[in-house]
């Protein structure tokens, strides 16, 4: 069966990795002791135990835990490096990477600390591993709308360090139209939009998402077959979902991986395309994503075909280096 060697060779791009779910324990545990800071885990091996989520605020909790040892500029190129030679490794040939300022800034960590850091780690990867890579900064839902106008003020000054912006942490009770001004403002200054919508919460925060935010994407968008209407105009207007298997399956979206309905969004026409998520606390980057996804649910190589396509169509690459991959 020659299904999983095309999978693992083909290029791919990623559009959907939170930069700080991708920090591995082993980096966790080092960047502690290396700025002198405390966590609540005794081990590596503890606070991989600590991984057993049952919904997406159980992972949230945790992870914003881990974020706490990044302090320093170093910190967040180390991160991104990391991320990068891992993501080279599986033939991703471009990410768009979210980043989530307000965790860091709340802390007291500068914004243009954050910014340079994960911006050289992308510059050096295109020179030395030759992947390309954007970032995406991500306001946090469960903060108020004056917080990310605030967040997007301290980031301007870095404007030609991020392409777009993006909406994630806890969503249910936080839809979409709660950031519809600052939306709108990050619409006027050209940037590109995403935003999480439908990975726990209604087929009404997909439509509020493209309706009110006026979104390009929606990330993760599982929810979306539960509404008909929805699922014709995502086919329609070829709004791409950027779909996390092992992350619905370890934050329990889907019970197992073989009830994911990624094979009906591809069936359905819809541009889905597979992604990593938080690689670290998921148990798995891209590869591991298709591998076990298509071991589970029987899709077969015009998928993989489909979704390498899918990928770099819903991607914001410019639309003339676009051709050298479709
Ligand atoms: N932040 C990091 N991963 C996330 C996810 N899957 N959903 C919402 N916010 C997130
Ligand atoms: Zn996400």
């Amino acid at each position: 069966d020659r299904l999983p060697e095309l999978l693992r060779r083909m290029p791919k791009a990623e559009l959907h990795i939170h930069i700080e779910g991708s920090l591995e324990p082993d980096l966790i545990f080092a960047l502690a002791q290396r700025n002198s800071v405390a966590i609540p885990y005794a081990s590596v091996d503890e606070l991989r135990r600590a991984y057993a989520f049952t919904n997406l605020q159980s992972f949230l909790d945790i992870y914003y835990a881990g974020a706490s040892v990044l302090l320093h500029e170093q910190d967040f190129y180390d991160m991104a490096r990391a991320y990068l030679a891992r993501a080279a490794m599986d033939n991703v040939a471009h990410t768009e990477i979210f980043f989530d300022p307000q965790t860091h800034t709340a802390r007291g960590v500068k914004m243009d600390t954050v910014i340079n850091g994960l911006h050289c780690a992308c510059v050096d990867a295109q020179a030395e591993l030759n992947i390309s890579a954007s970032l995406i900064l991500c306001f946090l839902r469960h903060l108020s709308e004056t917080e990310a106008f605030e967040t997007l003020e301290q980031a301007l000054p870095h404007r030609d360090k991020f392409i777009g912006v993006g909406l994630d942490s806890s969503e249910l009770g936080h839809p979409p139209e709660k950031f519809a001004r600052v939306f709108a403002r990050c619409r006027e200054l050209g940037l590109h939009l995403v935003a999480h919508a439908g990975e726990e919460g209604p087929p009404a925060y997909i439509w509020t998402a493209l309706d009110i935010l006026k979104v390009e994407r929606i990330d993760h968008g599982v929810q979306s077959s539960k509404d008909a209407a929805l699922m014709q105009r995502l086919a329609r207007d070829r709004i791409p979902l950027t779909v996390c298997p092992l992350s619905n399956l370890k934050l329990c979206v889907f019970p197992q991986l073989a009830d994911h309905n990624i094979g009906a969004l591809l069936e359905a026409g819809l541009v889905a395309t597979i992604n990593s998520d938080d690689p670290a606390y998921f148990g798995g980057y891209m590869n591991e994503n298709f591998l076990q996804t298509f071991a589970a649910t029987g899709l077969a190589a015009q998928h993989a075909y489909q979704l390498a396509c899918n990928s770099f169509e819903a991607s914001f690459i410019e639309p003339g280096a676009k051709r050298r991959y479709l």
